[in-house]
């Protein structure tokens, strides 16, 4: 049996740095698999069922496509299709899950839900986002990054822009367990809140250096990566144009790129990106304050030092190697 066998993936703190140095190897073996057109059916006859409250393009196509390449069958179980929520308890809805289903993949709001799934479902239940973390994003991420450095040692990362969202909360951890510098530049409210720095802490991994502040010019410097995702998050009920007004001078842009004075930085975003202002939700905020760009530039966005499609790819992957290490029953290759 695999170490990692029955494990759910609910936050960051579930594993340890050398199950997630494992997890990003096996992710990047799953993906020469899959160029290599070398079958993986890991998850052969497995069902997967795939909850979202909240839309999704990336997790919700890289949970379907991973799990047809392990050879389970992936459902894709709607937030109005179903009872949950609604005519339904979480832990009902768990039970029933569990029973048909091998493993759960949940996205929506509330880090509650999802645990109690896992509680009570008894099966793997694999948090494709809450309000709180993004795991199976940090996965990708960092294996994306090992990818293009073939390391992950002596790297600094610079997030900038909303620094209390899922996706900020989840690189400061993230980069704190495997050792690489997190700095993160935002506005004072938008920070990372106490407990999210207290628990980076409480993981990191000797030497990490962590840096919080307003100051952009002084994140940016000499980062290898320079890292946004979206100023208003899904199920966000804020005050458009004050959070517009406050993430401005953290906009990513080619002068923030020069600031770095490190030649060989790279441009990372989760995706949805707001970054040309194509999208209806992106022109209407935009022009609410008479901007043209939001978290970033086309010139950064677009140019050969952003990795953010490969990035995109690499969900699946990644997600492929969490599905597969914690539900395989199969030999997992020992990648040493
Ligand atoms: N990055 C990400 O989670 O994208 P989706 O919202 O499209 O799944
Ligand atoms: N912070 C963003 C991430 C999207 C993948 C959100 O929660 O909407």
């Amino acid at each position: 049996m695999s170490h990692f066998q029955g494990k759910s993936f609910l936050k960051e703190t579930d594993f340890t740095k050398n199950e997630w140095e494992y997890l990003i190897d096996f992710s990047l073996h799953l993906k020469k698999m899959k160029q290599e057109h070398l079958p993986h059916p890991y998850l052969q006859g497995k069902n997967i069922a795939l909850l979202f409250e909240k839309t999704s393009t990336r997790t919700r196509s890289a949970f379907t496509v991973a799990a047809n390449d392990l050879g389970a069958h992936p459902e894709f179980l709607g937030k109005s299709d179903i009872q949950f929520g609604k005519k339904e308890s979480v832990t009902d809805t768990a039970k029933v899950l569990g029973s048909m289903f091998d493993g759960i993949e949940y996205r929506g709001f509330s880090q509650t839900i999802v645990e109690e799934l896992a509680q009570a479902s008894g099966v793997p239940v694999w948090n494709g986002l809450t309000d709180e973390w993004h795991p199976t994003q940090m996965l990708a991420d960092f294996m994306t990054i090992k990818e293009h450095f073939g390391t992950l040692e002596n790297l600094t990362l610079t997030y900038l822009g909303d620094g209390r969202n899922n996706v900020a909360n989840s690189l400061l951890v993230t980069g704190a367990i495997l050792g690489v510098n997190i700095h993160i530049a935002a506005p004072r409210e938008l920070q990372p809140s106490q407990a999210v720095v207290a628990l980076a802490k409480q993981f990191a991994a000797p030497n990490t250096t962590f840096l919080i502040t307003e100051n952009v010019e002084e994140a940016v410097l000499g980062a290898d990566v320079l890292y946004t995702d979206v100023w208003i998050s899904m199920g966000e009920n804020v005050d458009v144009n004050k959070r517009l007004t406050q993430l401005l001078p953290y906009q990513v842009n080619q002068t923030c790129l020069e600031a770095t004075k490190n030649e060989r930085t790279i441009f990372l975003h989760c995706l949805p990106a707001f970054h040309d202002l194509e999208t209806v939700e992106g022109k209407a905020l935009a022009a609410s304050l008479g901007i043209e760009a939001l978290e970033v530039t086309d010139d950064v966005f677009l140019s050969e030092r952003s990795l953010a499609f490969t990035q995109a790819e690499n969900r699946m992957h990644a997600i492929k190697a969490i599905m597969a290490a914690t539900l395989g029953d199969l030999f997992i290759p020992d990648l040493t």
